[in-house]
């Protein structure tokens, strides 16, 4: 059995990458821990438990970071919706987090399970942060950590060279990027050249006909405009389900290197920008194995097998 512990800012594209991992074989998710991103904190919590719910699974889920370390929160509603799950009028209210702090409980699971525990983060870094800054220890004690965040090669979608989990909160990405844990960068390049889905793919998906297809499905209701329109991609895509996908099963990455990246602390442009060091110039240790190809295949295969 593998042990997750899932970190997220629950939204239409983080459900999707739950509902993978929740029906997953051999893997138990020990906890699913919230931050704030692309929704507030309050917000991200509802969509998780009620994704969780529809999962017909009951995880213990609690609140982490309310806001980045040091900015203000910056949400990406624009891009998911006001409720972060395509506005299509879901019941996203009135579930309970459990007792406790995700960072406490982020150290605990990580000490529970010592060189097994499989970190997977969907949002900004904030709550990582927060428990390698409150416990330095855990670091090498984390099996693995695969970080939907940053870009391996190519261009932002929150500013022309950053990504929105890092650009939220650069000085939390900054902490983990040098943490010395074994992570793995899941950029949004991989998103949008291996996990765009078009309208013809997403009714395919949708066909599948049960209800966890058509959730999946209907609460990219307002990504997908952003998508096609802002971001001029031929449909919307699934940063947070093909980095799952990745932390799932390894093969799904084809071309990974492990190299050196550091993460810019600055405002404007470069605001949270993942400088990857392709060629060893600085001549640093590497910190990252970064994804740079994936196999959308399989990916594809997963996402349908978790929604039948
Ligand atoms: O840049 C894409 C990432 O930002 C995804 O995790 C999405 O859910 C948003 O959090
Ligand atoms: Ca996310």
């Amino acid at each position: 059995m593998r042990h997750f512990l899932i970190d997220t800012d629950t939204a239409s594209d983080d459900a999707v990458a739950l509902v993978m991992a929740l029906n997953y074989p051999a893997v138990k998710i020990e906890a699913i821990t919230l931050v704030a991103g692309n929704v507030s904190l309050a917000q991200g919590l509802q969509n998780a438990l009620y994704t969780i719910e529809l999962c017909g699974q009951k995880i213990p889920t609690y609140n982490g970071a309310a806001q980045p370390l040091l900015r203000p929160l910056k949400t990406a509603q624009v891009v998911h919706g006001q409720d972060g799950m395509g506005d299509i009028g879901l019941e996203l209210s009135g579930r309970q987090a459990d007792k406790g702090n995700a960072i406490d409980v982020i150290i605990d699971t990580i000490k529970a399970f010592p060189y097994e525990l499989e970190l997977v983060t969907l949002g900004p870094l904030t709550n990582i942060a927060l428990a390698l800054a409150k416990a330095p220890e855990i670091a090498p004690l984390v099996k693995q950590c695969t970080i939907m965040g940053g870009i391996g090669k190519g261009h932002g979608n929150i500013t022309p060279v950053s990504e929105f989990n890092i650009w939220v909160d650069p000085e939390a990405a900054r902490m983990v990027f040098d943490s010395g844990m074994k992570m793995k960068m899941v950029g949004w390049d991989i998103s949008r050249n291996h996990a765009c889905i078009d309208e013809a793919l997403s009714e395919e998906i949708r066909n599948i006909g049960t209800p966890l297809a058509t959730f999946c499905m209907d609460i990219q209701n307002v990504v997908k405009n952003f998508a096609t329109t802002t971001s001029k991609l031929p449909g919307f895509d699934l940063p947070d389900p093909i980095a799952m996908a990745i932390a799932l099963d390894s093969n799904v990455a084809t071309l990974t290197e492990e190299l050196y990246v550091e993460v810019i602390i600055a405002d404007g442009l470069t605001r949270g920008q993942t400088v990857v060091d392709h060629t060893g110039v600085l001549q640093k240790t590497p910190n990252m194995e970064v994804v740079f190809e994936a196999s959308r295949e399989q990916f594809l295969a997963m996402l349908k097998a978790a929604v039948k």
